[in-house]
Order: structure tokens, then C-alpha cells, then sequence
């Protein structure tokens, strides 16, 4: 599978004496958001399936769904929406005139984190609850990711686009000089272990889709 990289600071660094380098930092850096957006796009469809499996009360992977919303919140809830904040931050420097729109962004992150950590609380250790809190949770589940799935159309149609049309601007680096963000756990250059099962899923799902499109 393709192993998507985290941009690091340190190119940042090494480029931020030039304006044309900076702007293919602020490229890099929206290119890598996007290839998050793709990420997290392919959990939330591996979530869409656990959860639909619990909400027919057949084989669900507790495990699974438990690495996937853990994964949310220690990349995507730590590194992804910060990143994110820093983008904005930038963007309202240099344009008086944004987008009322996105004044929403940082309330939108602390909602999603706050979600994800709620119902990653309220995944059972066994797969045998009562109906009603078994519903309860996978209502929780679609809604959230519903909610993720809009929150990421908005962003690519709005932040990512202003910053697509950024030019060249010496802020960017200096901004985000002081910021040290850890590599991504699951799709950046070392697996962690604590995802090594989720990984695995992966890909093994993408080879069987492979071998479905031959077929
Ligand atoms: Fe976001
Ligand atoms: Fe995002």
C-alpha cells in the first residue's frame, strides 16, 4: 500500500530563505492534509463497516474500531487539525477579507476531538451489550462519522482552496519554525505497534480489492 509520508519541518527549515520555496512548503504542506483527508477517508469507510456489523449484531471487531478512533485522536486530533489551526491562522494574515465561514474551523476541531474521545470510551470491552446501548453507540458512530466525512469536504472546498491560491510568504515558515509535530503513527514511516493490527486490516483489504478488479 502506499505509505503516505508526513512532511517535515526540517524541509521547512532548510527552505524557508527562499519565497518560492516557502510556497512549495504551503503546497507540501496542503498536499500532506489532503493525503490525511485520504487516510482518514479509508477508516472511516473501515468504521462505516464495523459499525453497520454491530448494528447487526454480527462479528464486529471491537479491536479494530477501538485502533481506528484511537488513531483519530492521536493523529488526526493532535497533529492533523493543529496543523490545520496553523493554516488558518496564516491564511487570516494574509487575507483581512476570509471567509466568515471559517472562523469555525478551531470550534469544529475541539467538537471532533471531543466526540471521538467519547465514543472511543464508550466501546465495550465485549461485544455483548444491551440493545438499546448498542444502538446508542452505533447511532453515535454513524453520526460521527457523517459529521467527519462533512467537516473534510468543507475544509478541501474552503481552507485548502484559499491556501491553493496563497503566493509566496516568509510568515509560513517562521510560523511553523516553533512547532515540532510527531510522524504519523500509521501510515508515516514506522508503524507503531499499537496500530500493527489496523495496518494489517489495511492491507490486507486493499489486496483483496486488487485481486476483485482483476477478477
Ligand atoms: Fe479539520
Ligand atoms: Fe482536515
Amino acid at each position: 500500500m502506499p505509505r503516505i509520508m508526513l512532511f517535515t519541518f526540517a524541509r521547512i527549515l532548510t527552505t524557508r530563505d527562499s519565497g518560492v520555496a516557502v510556497k512549495q512548503s504551503i503546497e507540501m504542506t496542503v498536499g500532506e492534509l489532503r493525503a490525511d483527508h485520504r487516510n482518514m477517508v479509508l477508516l472511516l469507510d473501515l468504521l462505516d463497516s464495523e459499525t453497520q456489523r454491530m448494528a447487526e449484531l454480527s462479528d464486529a471487531d471491537y479491536e479494530l474500531v477501538r485502533e481506528i478512533l484511537s488513531y483519530m485522536m492521536e493523529y488526526s486530533d493532535v497533529v492533523h487539525h493543529p496543523k490545520e489551526d496553523l493554516l488558518y491562522g496564516y491564511l487570516k494574515t494574509r487575507y483581512a477579507d476570509i471567509d466568515d465561514s471559517l472562523e469555525k474551523i478551531e470550534a469544529d476541531h475541539a467538537a471532533l476531538a471531543a466526540t471521538t474521545s467519547k465514543i472511543c470510551g464508550a466501546i465495550p470491552a465485549q461485544p455483548a451489550r444491551s440493545t438499546a446501548e448498542l444502538q446508542s453507540l452505533t447511532s453515535a458512530m454513524v453520526a460521527y462519522s457523517r459529521e467527519l466525512r462533512n467537516h473534510m469536504f468543507w475544509e478541501e472546498k474552503t481552507l485548502f482552496s484559499l491556501a491553493d491560491e496563497t503566493a509566496d510568504d516568509g510568515g509560513w515558515a517562521t510560523m511553523l519554525g516553533g512547532h515540532d509535530l510527531p510522524d504519523d503513527p500509521l501510515f508515516g514511516r514506522k508503524v507503531r505497534k499499537r496500530f500493527r493490527k489496523l495496518f494489517n486490516h489495511i492491507q490486507r483489504r486493499m489486496v483483496w480489492d486488487v485481486q476483485q478488479y482483476f477478477t
